[in-house]
């Protein structure tokens, strides 16, 4: 008979903690944090032995006297190699089987630990964890490994941050097979932080002990939550820290990445091809040469994987752009290629309308608050043309405001400095107002009564709507009379699969989607409010491969792929790190003034200012090629899709470090300009 695995629960702890010394050791109740920790472990029914593992300095003498005085076993190792300290620990108790546990953690919940190490015992894996996705508060970490996979990574690890965070070296799936479990409910957008890091966290936990843990009461996850829900306001006392700070301070003290070595030949010879045959060298201004530091970028790929992408040369890239946002899942997912394959044998233009058609429109009424009624159409410009037009019909009026980026057609291009070609009787006709000023929108009804037909805009972009600016446009336009329409290109399928109106609960009477509703196939969409979109009996709206089948097809598993796989859960989790990242390791190359990424985790943006606090191009460029020369496709804008794992996310923090180290050098230097070596990138628009 097969000898039972002996499960050893390894709890890490030490005095050391920059912002809050001695934690593990402050009393919460009646008794300190890490006895809390222990006998919570030592609940666990899987759990055969713990082990308190401390640092060998001086300072973490007390934590050893404590443990023997409470016939708790301890063991000592390296305090910046925590790897090897768990792997010695680990070995030293003949451990078959690992949990990782933090003596930070005094809400660890024993149930919550069980269900972790069961699907560890009961499959055939080298790692499992509750926090692949951040299911649970952040507090309740559990991770399993085999000893075996804990000592390959010991063997294998070099990096700083993988020798200090013991799982960061198996936490890769292209190494080992890794598993993970996922709480019932969903409960990451509540952002609930139950870990001790600051002051307030104590202060939180304290309470938490005080309502629920007196007379030796036992508690977990579910009794926890319900305190919650009766008391909100203890979950604010600590509201707003970073989860993993300590893992992006680490990567600072890594060594930088080195650049890779790379060719452009036949990037560059393209170029000078299309330099004779297409006029700015693209179909996509934001993808032309002009946005990438030329002579570093490459200019053409050639082909896409996930959420990486291969030049014409060979180099290979880390995807932030994804194609300017459709791509959501990412390049070439197996189950969007295999529904378009099929659709392509059966045909892909037809002389009818297709069922596919109908099927995709109800889906979107299904799913799109203000969608009732739904058309297609390929590009996003498509979509903002054909609702303005509606809208223009349904009030009978000419006047448009709008707010933010519309696409290229006359109606609102005319309204920015790309206007050449747009005669002035339809410029006039557009007028924009500005994000969060009501005033603004306010001023464009009062100085053209009863003409306005239509509000558009961008429902958030990177800044988030203030003082109920999306509900006093709601209000502006009904009791105008004027048509409110949401242009959710970018918004939709990626803060909500319902678009920003429904992680904003305002409804528009029309929306716009495109991008990603197909997962890079071409089609966009308006939909809204029946009375409005039954004038497309009349109103022209109408085109040869508006029902093209591929990419509806296409459309239907985009949408059934999200449902099924929680992918805009793991837009918010993945994009959050990728943020919370970039802002810790900005703070400490010391160049938070300059540059910082905003926005919703989704998608967010990368800014650079100059010392004056104006946009800075010459920044931008210099951080971008430093990201190109490692293997990160960086252009401001970052889009998350479903093939950013954990490991992608940790590669391009790396990137991210080494390419920062070398902004704030040029910065303290001044000679950003000398370190670029090719043109800066230049601005889409010019500024008016
Ligand atoms: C908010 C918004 N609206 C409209 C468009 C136009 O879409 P397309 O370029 O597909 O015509 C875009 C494109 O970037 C966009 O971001």
């Amino acid at each position: 008979m097969r000898r039972k695995p002996w499960v050893v629960a390894v709890v890490q702890a030490r005095m050391g903690s920059s912002r809050l010394p001695n934690k593990v050791l402050e009393p919460i109740l009646d008794r300190p944090m890490l006895q809390h920790v222990v006998e919570r472990v030592r609940q666990a029914q899987t759990v055969e032995q713990v082990v308190v593992a401390t640092t060998d300095r001086p300072a973490d003498d007390a934590i050893e006297t404590f443990c023997r005085t409470r016939c708790i076993d301890v063991f000592r190792g390296s305090e910046e190699d925590v790897l090897d300290r768990f792997y010695r620990a680990s070995s030293a108790f003949h451990a078959d089987v690992v949990v990782r546990i933090t003596a930070d953690c005094p809400l660890i919940d024993p149930a919550v630990l069980d269900k972790v190490v069961r699907r560890m015992l009961d499959e055939n894996v080298d790692y499992v964890t509750n926090r692949l996705r951040y299911t649970y508060p952040d507090g309740l970490d559990v991770e399993t490994f085999s000893f075996a996979a804990l000592e390959k990574a010991w063997k294998e690890a070099h990096l700083p941050a993988d020798r200090e965070h013991v799982t960061s070296y198996i936490r890769n799936p292209e190494r080992f097979r890794i598993a993970g479990v996922e709480n019932a409910t969903d409960l990451s957008p509540r952002n609930l932080r139950w870990t001790v890091d600051e002051p307030s966290d104590l202060q939180f936990v304290r309470a938490v002990y005080e309502r629920l843990g007196g007379n030796g009461n036992r508690f977990g996850l579910p009794e926890v939550l319900a305190l919650l829900d009766s008391e909100p306001e203890l979950a604010r006392i600590n509201a707003g820290g970073i989860r993993n700070e300590g893992f992006y301070s680490s990567l600072a003290r890594e060594e930088a990445v080195p650049p890779r070595s790379r060719s452009l030949v036949t990037s560059m010879a393209l170029l000078a091809r299309a330099r004779r045959v297409i006029p700015s060298c693209t179909q996509t201004m934001s993808k032309g040469p002009t946005q990438f530091v030329h002579g570093v970028a490459p200019v053409f790929l050639s082909h896409a994987k996930g959420c990486r992408v291969w030049a014409v040369d060979g180099n290979e890239y880390i995807d932030y752009p994804l194609a300017l946002g459709p791509v959501i899942l990412g390049h070439g997912d197996p189950a969007v290629t295999g529904a378009v394959t099929r659709q392509m044998a059966d045909g892909v233009s037809f002389s009818l309308p297709h069922p596919l058609e109908v099927e995709v429109a109800e889906m979107l009424t299904g799913i799109i608050p203000c969608a009732e009624m739904v058309r297609f159409g390929k590009n996003g410009s498509d979509a903002t043309a054909g609702a303005v037009r509606a809208a223009r019909a349904f009030t009978g009026r000419e006047v448009l405001a709008c707010c933010g980026y519309h696409g290229w057609q006359d109606w609102y291009i005319g309204s920015t400095t790309r206007n050449r070609g747009v005669p002035e009787s339809c410029r006039a006709l557009t007028l924009p107002f500005s994000y969060n000023d009501i005033s603004s929108a306010e001023r464009i009804f009062r100085e053209h009564p009863g003409r306005v037909a239509a509000v558009i805009l961008e429902p958030t972009g990177i800044v988030a709507p203030r003082d109920g600016f999306l509900e006093k446009l709601r209000e502006l336009t009904f009791r105008e009379g004027s048509v409110l329409i949401f242009d959710e290109m970018i918004t939709g399928f990626r803060l909500a699969l319902g678009g920003a109106q429904q992680y904003f609960g305002v409804t528009p009477d029309l929306a716009c989607f495109g991008k990603a509703i197909a997962n890079g196939y071409p089609l966009s969409a308006v939909v809204g409010r029946r009375e409005i979109m039954s004038l497309f009996d009349e109103v022209f709206f109408s085109f040869t491969f508006g029902g093209e089948a591929l990419s509806l097809a296409a459309a239907r598993e985009t949408i059934l792929e999200m449902q099924r796989r929680n992918v805009i859960g793991h837009l918010w989790e993945q994009g959050r790190k990728l943020q919370d990242g970039f802002n810790v390791l900005a703070r400490i190359f010391g160049v938070a003034s300059r540059t910082d990424c905003r926005g919703y985790a989704p998608r967010t943006l990368i800014g650079f200012r100059d010392e004056t606090g104006a946009e800075s191009l010459l920044l931008k460029s210099l951080f971008q090629q430093e990201c190109l020369k490692r293997g990160v496709l960086f252009a401001g804008a970052q889009n998350l899709c479903l093939a950013h794992g954990e490991a992608d996310i940790d590669e391009t923090l790396r990137v991210y470090r080494a390419a920062l180290a070398i902004l704030a050098d040029a910065i303290r230097c001044g000679d950003a300009a000398s370190r670029l070596e090719g043109e800066p990138v230049q601005p889409v628009f010019r500024k008016a």
